[in-house]
């Protein structure tokens, strides 16, 4: 790896180590960084181009971190570097595409937590990062370099927060223009750590071979490796999941045995004001007062984009012992409106909206998992109908049993992946042999149960689907109307 002298990212890179070591101890003994420290000469280089303002952002508990995150914006701002001091408490993540560059110093607290004052912020990210639609060019014009404070006595969770941010920023398609540099608050003297890493480093092969090691360690996967990474079906996940006792990281909340309720990024969106999700584009169905639940965490495929990458049950028919559909929908919205009164006080968020987010109105049962395959889908839609709430099924076509079955909803999603036998199995990954069959039958199924002419209705392009709906009864005078009110 090389870096270009004249780079802003290289000079800040230089200021930013500098300006660490004189105000807190940053313990890394790593040869590439004296390598470069030592290769680059700040005082040749060109005039700073003018660029957008940066953001240091301290993340922390009791203060210490803010310390050296202060110290280093006087510094830079001194330097002529404009940067701006931020608490992530006042910080909006959605902008964080705007950001040409950021600084976050960040500690870690017990079993790898993260201070209070970035937990909006730290589960934005998560959440981003983990969700395929967002894409992982979303930060790609955004520098980034990460100071994390820490104690090394905590052994494995050693600075994990700030080595969590870096991934995932990474996995979003920031650009790293520093390793994280990884201080413990308890090993002492910073002048002679710094002393000993501008000292070090000659062996250019060394360096490339470390440089390399860290980058297969940068926790950047690719979809198709993440299923190979996938936990095998005979290892127990159902266990794991279906005895409630896990959600496996994902955020969302387990009921009973086999089911969950999660609050989706769009109702996080729509309650601080920002946009919804494609359903507000067809049926002007409003994020905020949606809940999104299943009462089946378990799949028959394996979809190469899968969010939960793999790590939710799978299996071809209903195993597990089975919870009462009224309790599941009361449980579901007294865990929803408890995530909802969780965003009271995250900066954005908007008092209508939020006492609005406590009715919720719409039930997405999409979260993960085949909700149809659940034997008491009926009953549990009609309870959901008799609290007033509009039902939006999706399902993947590999039921048509249950599709026969299933009663008046109000509205059906089927994810139709791919339109050929061979790339249906290729991106779907189907548990069962007869896959296409299946969907071949699914779909005439749902062909016969409706009656009348159907036509596209809206398309939503960044969510890759469609609504078709019946002409007679939503097409009036040429134009679509909808059944949500
Ligand atoms: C209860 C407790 C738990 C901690 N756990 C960790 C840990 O898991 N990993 C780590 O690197 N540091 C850990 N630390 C060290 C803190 O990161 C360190 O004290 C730091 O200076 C706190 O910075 P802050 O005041 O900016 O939050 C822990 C400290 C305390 C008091």
């Amino acid at each position: 790896m090389s870096l270009s002298l004249s780079s802003y990212p290289t000079r800040f890179a230089i200021l930013t180590l500098l300006s660490a070591a004189t105000v807190f101890f940053f313990y890394k003994s790593h040869r590439h960084l004296s390598k470069r420290l030592k290769s680059l000469n700040p005082i040749s280089q060109n005039p700073i181009p003018k660029t957008p303002r940066g953001k240091i952002f301290f993340i922390s508990q009791t203060g210490t971190s803010k310390t050296p995150a202060k110290s280093l914006h006087s510094l830079l701002n001194l330097n002529g570097f404009e940067f701006d001091l931020v608490d992530p408490k006042e910080y909006e993540p959605e902008d964080l595409h705007k950001e040409s560059f950021v600084v976050i110093v960040a500690s870690t607290w017990e079993d790898g937590k993260t201070p209070s004052n970035a937990g909006f912020f730290v589960d934005w990210l998560t959440e981003s990062a983990d969700d395929f639609r967002v894409g992982s060019l979303l930060l790609s014009k955004c520098k980034f370099a990460i100071f994390g404070v820490g104690s090394g006595s905590y052994g494995e969770t050693f600075n994990a927060v700030g080595r969590d941010f870096s991934k995932k920023l990474k996995k979003l398609g920031g650009v790293e223009v520093l390793e994280v540099c990884e201080g413990d608050v308890d090993e002492g003297n910073l002048d002679e750590v710094f002393d000993e890493a501008v000292s070090e480093g000659d062996d250019d092969e060394e360096y490339d071979d470390e440089f390399e090691e860290n980058d297969e360690e940068s926790g950047i996967v690719d979809l198709e490796d993440i299923a190979g990474k996938g936990p095998s079906r005979k290892k127990g996940v159902n266990d794991k999941l279906i005895n409630g006792k896990s959600n496996g990281g994902t955020g969302y909340k387990i009921i009973g045995s086999h089911s969950g309720v999660k609050l989706c990024r769009w109702t996080k969106s729509q309650l601080r004001g920002h946009g919804g999700c494609y359903k507000h584009s067809f049926y002007c169905i409003e994020s905020h007062r949606c809940m999104e639940a299943t009462p089946n965490l378990a799949c028959a495929n394996k979809c190469v984009f899968c969010w939960r990458h793999h790590t939710n049950p799978v299996g071809k028919s209903w195993t597990w012992k089975m919870d009462d559909p009224i309790e599941i929908v009361n449980t579901a919205i007294d865990l929803h409106t408890k995530m909802i009164k969780q965003m009271k006080g995250v900066p954005g968020v908007k008092a209508e909206r939020l006492s609005e987010g406590l009715s919720p109105r719409h039930c997405a049962l999409s979260l993960v998992g085949e909700p149809i395959m659940y034997p008491e889908i009926n009953s549990l839609v009609d309870e959901l109908h008799k609290n007033q709430i509009s039902t939006s099924l999706v399902t993947n076509a590999q039921f048509p049993d249950k599709i026969k079955l299933l009663k008046s909803i109000t509205q059906l999603y089927v994810s139709v992946d791919a339109g050929t036998k061979d790339s249906l199995k290729a991106i779907d990954r189907p548990l069962f042999g007869d896959f296409w069959e299946r969907f071949l039958e699914f779909s005439e199924a749902l062909a016969k149960m409706s009656n009348g002419e159907y036509e596209v209705a809206c398309e939503h392009v960044h969510s890759c689907c469609v609504l078709l709906a019946e002409v007679d009864k939503f097409k009036i005078d040429g134009q679509w109307f909808t059944w949500i009110d």
